[in-house]
């Protein structure tokens, strides 16, 4: 085969993490002379970037890489990897589940992909499963979007949520430079980009392993300091950050937020539980009243701030009452997003050998009576959108109806407007609201932003 023919499909599972590793390894296979194909079943490198937070999330990697593994009898020039967090908790083994596989690797490997695939076309059959020091991104990325850019932060996690297999998978903490940051966000913006997302698992921790980092936990480069740091490289016209945790989450950069004008008006601060004995045993490091008293702060500084967050019901031995007191925390907030999930018990992470496990019944009906109270929630929170000018940024069209784009407010809500998207995207408009949905809004143009003339 000859290298000009050779072509590339990647499926992602999982966080925006691994959607930022995907873009990653996608530069790196186009710069190796590898082209995108939307089709699988076109490709002759197959990578599957995989997730294992939940269970479920697990099961359909291994469906898909069946279907796969039986194309390569036919086509045995046909190259599978398997990267991400399945690829990292199963290792070997999962070279034994699945002989058709030629490379497994975890997250910090995702950066060596030409290194790795180099072995395998040397005919080896390779994992890459050890913690390493992540090499600093060196390649392009192929980014999904022309217009909205992910930027890596910190990797890894040294959190041990009882829960939670990230840390496993992800390995310890490792901060990137302010300055490779900078770089990269300024090359993003020459490109055109107008919007960052800078990434981390917990991205309060940002900074900490960094040398200057004194044993005390005091150190130079903090999350708010980078947001200073960044904030002008122009040509951005939108910074937001995820995912903080409230253990970490300071006033300081409540403050910076609200003085900051590129620092969107959203927090996705997930909460986990409403219960305090549930959130010990979590390890969380905090309690219900700290989360409030954070949500109100950010309120204080911004009175609209979009609030959105992650909860988890049924954990081991959570009691009607303590699932009560998230059902109350939710209702007090008012998110406008809450990703809500049932426990999953994870190989390898404490509270999945617990005795007091729930059975998958009291667990969907918990999470069904959430969901439930999440709409009405969000719905509530939508109201107040209803007439609004609002700054949207265009990202795409509505993939329901071409004679819309889709962009977001600066609180991350998605907005649909009748428009062209060959005119529009990239574009920050204003637009008023004229329909709220619990997620979504509908709206009109009413001209083009100020901010665009930049
Ligand atoms: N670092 C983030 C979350 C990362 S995982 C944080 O600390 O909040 C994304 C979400 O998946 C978590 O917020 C949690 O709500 C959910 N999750 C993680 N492990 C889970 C499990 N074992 N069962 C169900 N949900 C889980
Ligand atoms: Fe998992 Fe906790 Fe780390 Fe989040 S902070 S990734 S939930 S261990
Ligand atoms: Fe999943 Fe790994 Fe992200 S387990 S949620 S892809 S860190």
């Amino acid at each position: 085969m000859t290298t000009s023919t050779r072509r590339y499909h990647i499926t992602t599972f999982g966080c925006q993490m691994n959607k930022a590793d995907s873009e990653r390894m996608a530069g790196i296979l186009e710069d190796m002379g590898f082209e995108w194909s939307e089709d699988p079943n076109q490709a002759s490198l197959i990578l599957y970037n995989t997730c294992t937070i939940r269970d479920n999330a697990e099961q359909k990697v291994y469906s898909y890489l069946g279907r796969q593994a039986k194309r390569k009898h036919n086509q045995p020039d046909l190259t599978l990897v398997v990267a991400g967090c399945v690829a990292q908790q199963e290792g070997e083994y999962l070279l034994r589940r699945v002989p058709e596989l030629d490379l497994v690797m975890g997250p910090q490997h995702a950066n060596r992909l030409q290194d790795l695939l180099q072995q395998v076309f040397d005919g080896n059959q390779v994992v890459a499963t050890e913690p390493v020091h992540i090499m600093e991104d060196i390649t392009k990325p192929r980014r999904d979007s022309k217009v909205t850019a992910w930027v890596n932060v910190i990797y890894g996690c040294n959190e041990r949520c009882t829960y939670c297999v990230v840390p496993g998978v992800r390995g310890v903490e490792q901060s990137r430079t302010p300055e490779a940051i900078k770089e990269e966000i300024e090359v993003i913006a020459r490109q055109g980009y107008k919007e960052i997302t800078l990434l981390g698992q917990n991205i309060d921790a940002y900074g900490r392993d960094l040398p200057g980092s004194t044993p005390e936990g005091r150190h130079k480069h903090t999350l708010t300091d980078l947001l200073y740091y960044i904030h002008d490289v122009p040509g951005i016209e939108r910074i937001r950050f995820a995912t903080s945790h409230p253990r970490y989450f300071t006033e300081r950069l409540i403050r910076a937020c609200a003085e900051l004008p590129k620092v969107c008006e959203h927090f996705h601060v997930p909460f986990q539980s409403g219960d305090n004995k549930v959130l010990k045993r979590m390890s969380r490091g905090y309690t219900h009243e700290k989360y409030r008293r954070i949500i109100h702060t950010i309120r204080d500084y911004m009175p609209d701030a979009a609030i959105s967050a992650d909860a988890i019901v049924g954990f081991p031995g959570e009691t009607e009452e303590q699932f009560e007191n998230t059902l109350k925390l939710v209702a007090d907030i008012g998110f406008d997003l809450l990703n809500t999930a049932a426990y999953s018990p994870r190989p390898g992470t404490p509270a999945s050998v617990w005795d007091e496990q729930l059975s998958e019944e009291v667990k969907s009906e918990r999470l069904q009576r959430l969901n439930h109270l999440v709409a009405i929630k969000a719905a509530e929170r939508s109201q107040r959108y209803m007439g609004r000018i609002e700054e949207v940024l265009v990202e795409d069209q509505n993939s329901k109806d071409k004679t819309q784009v889709m962009g977001r407010t600066r609180g991350n809500r998605l907005t649909f407007f009748t428009g062209d998207i060959n005119q529009l995207k990239g574009e920050l408009l204003k637009v008023k609201i004229t329909e709220v949905r619990a997620f979504s809004l509908t709206s009109e143009a009413v001209g083009v932003s100020q901010i665009m003339t930049v």
